[in-house]
């Protein structure tokens, strides 16, 4: 018998994510799973529980009974450590202003740094935990934060610092990444070489030997930063051992995709405007292709990135929220879902593994989390439909019941049936 402290039986469906996304969901139904001191140990049918796991008397039992159970889901790319607020800037899109013209005119990244700086550490961290609670309470058991937003060297190490802190105060686990290249800040105007110079050569170096941050990333694109740039930076990051993520090819086919691929990145993200060359160097390196339906919804790009294609070639797919205050001003899970099966043609159960499996690949991370399988985490979601495709059809709306991080009920925010009872977080 194995024994277990955790268990979640009955569950009308449970989808372990352990299947590669090209091939058909390997569904359970009326299944059931158990974990010991944090870790998944067993995953079945729910009438053979019983006879293989012997849960422990204090242990924590989730009835699924009507629900689908998913690993906790990943959100593998955010910026949810900000102040201000650009709704002014949704309004002009919504008639007719493009992205770059909004960015010109003071807008975008710019403006949020310019709040971001003004605000204090607790302004920051007392905006940025609702944004965390929200998401775990629909589910989210993982989720990175990029800086971005302070753009000095110091402004940078205080955001990375606040997601530290952010990290003590809530149950969710947040992968910290370093965004330098975001936007060239005023103040740069007229000496980019060498504030480009500081983020590389003084912020990179520093935020590494803090232990601030995971990974580093930057914004390749007109408007943003060059490739040479970004080549630099990424140098710079892989001798502090940092691994590589990249914004690439969303406004403009910018040679995104096949720099990250030759770098080695972990990801490529947005891609909407990817090119054939370089959707095959990312399937050559396996490099992960973020999509962010929500941010191409709302900046009213010309076509969502190509997601079929880059499937069909053989690169993994991950789905984010990309919470921002300017192309992504939503904690919607349920609608990145449902935007992602409209938009790019995913069946519902290809959008939850990208955005558990694929978004678990995309930081790294794919050995511990991701999937429901025995030696991962017991990162759990129960959702209060019997049908996963609910998730993603019932737009906007969430379905979450339970969430559990390593074992742990930690959230429950319509009242899990639990044994024992559990806190409640709304
Ligand atoms: O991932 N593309 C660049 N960065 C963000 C947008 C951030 C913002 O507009 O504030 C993104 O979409």
């Amino acid at each position: 018998m194995i024994d277990a402290d955790f268990a979640v039986r009955g569950a009308a469906e449970l989808l372990t994510m352990d299947w590669e996304l090209a091939k058909p969901p390997a569904l359970l139904r009326e299944a059931a799973l158990a974990a010991r001191d944090g870790e998944i140990v067993w995953v079945g049918a729910d009438r053979d529980l019983d006879g293989a796991v012997a849960l422990r008397p204090n242990a924590t039992v989730l009835d699924a009974t009507g629900q689908t159970v998913t690993p906790g889901l990943v959100d593998p790319h955010s910026h949810l450590v900000y102040a201000g607020d650009r709704a002014h800037e949704f309004a002009l899109r919504c008639g007719g202003a493009g992205y770059l013209e909004i960015a010109r005119a003071g807008g975008g990244i710019r403006a949020t740094v310019a709040a971001t700086r003004a605000a204090t550490d607790e302004e920051l961290l007392a905006l940025a935990l609702p944004r965390t609670d929200a998401l775990l309470s629909q589910g989210v058991t993982t989720c990175e934060v990029k800086s971005g937003y302070g753009l000095s060297v110091e402004e940078e190490l205080r955001l990375l610092r606040i997601v530290r802190t952010l990290a003590g105060r809530t149950p969710m686990a947040l992968v910290p990444t370093l965004l330098p290249l975001h936007a060239l800040p005023p103040e740069a105007e007229g000496r980019r070489d060498a504030w480009v110079a500081e983020m590389v050569d003084e912020l990179v170096p520093r935020a590494a030997r803090e232990g601030l941050c995971r990974m580093v990333d930057a914004f390749l694109e007109e408007g943003a930063f060059t490739a040479a740039e970004v080549r630099r930076l990424f140098a710079r990051a892989r001798e502090a051992g940092l691994p590589l993520r990249l914004h690439a090819d969303q406004l403009s086919d910018g040679g995104g995709a096949a720099l990250a691929a030759a770098e080695g990145a972990l990801s490529a993200d947005h891609l909407e405007r990817v090119s054939p060359a370089g959707i095959a160097a990312l399937a050559r390196a396996g490099t992960v292709a973020v999509l962010a339906p929500v941010a191409t919804w709302v900046l009213r790009l010309p076509s969502p990135a190509p997601a079929r294609r880059l499937l069909e070639a053989g690169v993994p797919l991950a789905l984010c929220t990309n919470l921002n205050p300017g192309s992504a001003p939503t904690e919607s899970v349920a609608l990145g879902l449902g935007a992602a099966c409209l938009s790019y043609g995913l069946q519902p159960a290809e959008a939850l593994w990208a955005f558990t499996r694929g978004a678990a690949k995309a930081l790294g991370l794919d050995q511990r989390i991701g999937r429901l399988a025995p030696g991962l985490r017991a990162d759990v979601a129960l959702f209060g439909c019997a049908d996963h495709r609910h998730l993603a059809s019932h737009l906007a709306v969430s379905h979450c019941v339970a969430v559990a991080i390593g074992g742990r009920l930690v959230a429950s925010p319509r009242g899990a049936r639990c044994s024992p009872p559990g806190p409640r977080i709304t």
